[in-house]
């Protein structure tokens, strides 16, 4: 991909800022810069490119659904994780609430929305709540190839002090059966997850090693298996922009995932990982800006996989 097609995606992305708003929920996601807009592109070999704010630091949020999927199932294998949690989109907002009483087996529809992850990380091991964390860490540092990744403890303890709705999916989800153990522990890794501070470049590392099957571009090595790569990319697909994610299917075609802190990434895959950062949200949570820089690529380079 050359710079000047991703320069040009970025001029059009900007177009758009204004008409949304960062998220407001998490009060410390409030304050952020609507008007900033980056995005870096990894390719198969490992070579970056970037333009706009790639380098501002931007907390992971949902995109850590992916990420706590793929240590759960790398932990406990795909009957036990499977057996907490669905695979089907819903339709429905990323933390509603509507389908969690009523389901068969009472489990949340998919590893993608609020419910479905928190059930996920639920199975996350570890002798003791500090191991776990280091786990989750661990991984994420492993998925970024950046040893250095950490978390914004300002959004954590933001989110951890105003997060009455996930406490009620947690606790609803506990009187279900779905969750065993200690609530709040659970929750406290959720908002840690959620919390990973990172830039465009990490994320574009992460995507492109989603995009190159498991391998990382930059080291050759092997960071995640191929069946869970698989499994991975096709919740991607159906639940990964929550009930953006037909739209998203139509317009821009890639396995992808949004947070609310601003972050999509998404997958070219054999070409490119692809991320993206833009804290001006629209009503459904995603980045204005970075859905319409990608559905610029995705038209110009025939990036969808339809
Ligand atoms: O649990 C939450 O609501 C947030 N920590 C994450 C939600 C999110 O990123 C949804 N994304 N579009």
């Amino acid at each position: 991909m050359k710079q000047e097609l991703i320069q040009c995606a970025l001029t059009h992305g900007r177009r758009f800022v204004r008409y949304g708003k960062p998220a407001s929920y998490i009060p410390e996601l409030a304050s952020k810069d609507p008007s900033k807009l980056g995005i870096a592109v990894c390719d198969m070999e490992g070579n970056v490119i970037t333009a706009g704010d790639c380098k501002e630091k931007f907390s992971m949020q949902s995109i850590s659904k992916v990420m706590a999927l793929i240590l759960a199932l790398e932990q406990n294998g795909f009957d036990n994780v499977f057996s907490k949690v669905g695979m089907e989109p819903t339709g429905d907002a990323f933390n509603s609430m509507v389908r969690l009483d009523h389901l068969i087996n009472n489990k949340p529809f998919n590893p993608m929305i609020n419910a479905g992850a928190i059930a996920v990380t639920s199975t996350i091991r570890g002798a003791t709540l500090e191991e776990r964390k280091e786990a989750c860490l661990a991984c994420a540092r492993k998925l970024t190839g950046n040893p250095d990744l950490g978390v914004d403890y300002e959004v954590f303890l933001s989110e951890s002090e105003t997060g009455f709705r996930n406490r009620a999916i947690i606790y609803l989800m506990r009187s279900n059966g779905i969750i065993e153990g200690n609530c709040e522990e659970h929750l406290e890794l959720y908002f840690l997850m959620c919390a990973l501070a990172c830039n465009c470049r990490d994320l574009a590392f992460f995507a492109a090693t989603l995009a190159n099957n498991g391998v990382s571009p930059m080291t050759g090595e092997r960071l995640i298996q191929p069946r869970v790569v698989r499994l991975v990319r096709s919740l991607m697909v159906t639940c990964g922009m929550y009930d953006y994610s037909g739209e998203f299917a139509a317009t821009v075609g890639m396995p992808s995932k949004s947070g609310v802190g601003g972050g999509i990434i998404s997958c070219a895959i054999g070409k490119y990982g692809i991320a993206t950062y833009g804290p001006s949200l629209d009503d459904k949570g995603n980045s204005i800006g970075g859905l319409k820089m990608l559905e610029y690529l995705s038209d110009n380079m025939g990036l969808s996989i339809f």
